[in-house]
């Protein structure tokens, strides 16, 4: 409130600036914390359209968004410019976006798999200003800095991180199918009902955002297939003890994966041991690592 300014004793015209500055909601400003900073728009690979934040704000338009974040555990507040409008500006229009599959790719190697179904369900804004905090408040196990584009969801059913993912340090947003954006990641051959074909739905949905397989997929994690595969140095049930619970290891950066039951785990081993029959490693060395 303006009246919990205090009396000037300095020059008139002053005491007005700094009373002004101390009425400013601190919502009102509308420029993010990186206007110069970019959102890169790809279609298979091929990229369309590369938009500033300041010029996706004039053309998306900002307002202030409110909701429950799973990361920080309690309500926040954002500047943010609704998704379906950046899309727009991304892509061109709308249209036959719905039925698209789109990867979001983060600064940090976080690469994340979403059907147009989902990002346009209504609820989806790219944060481009942390209301509480100019500097954005720090955000994850190793407090990074979400900025300068965090993707938020402000339904109060949209705050789980599996069904509704918040890529931090956003800067890719591509039209593309799994198996075009990570060819070598799918078991081929085999057989649709068996374990190893469960093991890679669970993958795709939950794991390929921060791990590589055949150097496919996020970097947040380690690759797990090449050179050598996860299944070719750690026993099998100290995998599947680490996927559902990694802090009884050590204090990294990999969420627990309470949801995940005893038949998920053995889809996940049959898909790796899978994978580790179909190694393919483009970063290889040729020569075959002699010096
Ligand atoms: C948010 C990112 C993230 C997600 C999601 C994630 N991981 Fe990880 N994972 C990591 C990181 C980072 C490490 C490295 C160790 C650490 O920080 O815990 C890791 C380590 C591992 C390891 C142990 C590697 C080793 O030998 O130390 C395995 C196995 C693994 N992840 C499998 C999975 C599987 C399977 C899933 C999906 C169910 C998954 N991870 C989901 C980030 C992630």
């Amino acid at each position: 409130m303006c009246s919990a300014v205090r009396p000037p004793r300095f020059a008139p015209e002053l005491a007005l600036v700094v009373a002004l500055a101390a009425c400013r909601r601190p919502d009102e400003g509308t420029q993010s914390v990186d206007p110069t900073a970019s959102i890169e728009f790809r279609i298979e690979g091929r990229t369309v359209r590369r938009l500033t934040l300041a010029a996706l704000e004039r053309a998306a338009g900002v307002e202030t968004v409110t909701n429950f974040d799973a990361y920080y555990r309690r309500e926040k507040r954002f500047r943010a410019l609704p998704l379906d409008r950046v899309l727009t500006e991304g892509f061109g229009s709308l249209d036959g976006l719905r039925a698209k599959q789109f990867v979001i790719r983060a600064r940090d190697g976080y690469t994340v798999p979403l059907a147009g179904e989902r990002l346009l369900e209504g609820g989806a804004f790219l944060a481009v200003r942390d209301v509480e905090n100019p500097s954005w408040e720090p955000i994850g196990p190793q407090h990074a800095n979400p900025g300068p584009a965090y993707l938020v969801w402000r339904g109060a059913t949209q705050t789980d991180l599996e069904s509704h993912p918040r890529p931090w340090q956003l800067a890719v947003i591509e039209i593309t199918r799994f198996d075009l954006a990570f060819p070598h990641t799918v078991p081929a051959g085999e057989a649709a009902d068996s374990a190893a074909m469960r093991g890679f739905a669970i993958f795709a949905r939950e794991c390929v955002r921060c791990h590589a397989v055949n150097r496919e997929g996020g970097h947040v994690g380690p690759e797990l297939n090449v050179p050598q595969s996860i299944v070719e140095y750690r026993p099998e049930a100290q995998i599947r003890a680490y996927i559902r619970n990694p802090l009884t290891f050590r204090y990294g950066n990999m969420p627990a994966h309470p949801h995940l039951t005893d038949g998920d785990l053995d889809g996940l081993v049959a898909y790796l041991r899978a994978m580790s029959l179909r190694k393919h490693d483009p970063d290889a060395p040729r020569d075959g690592g002699a010096p």
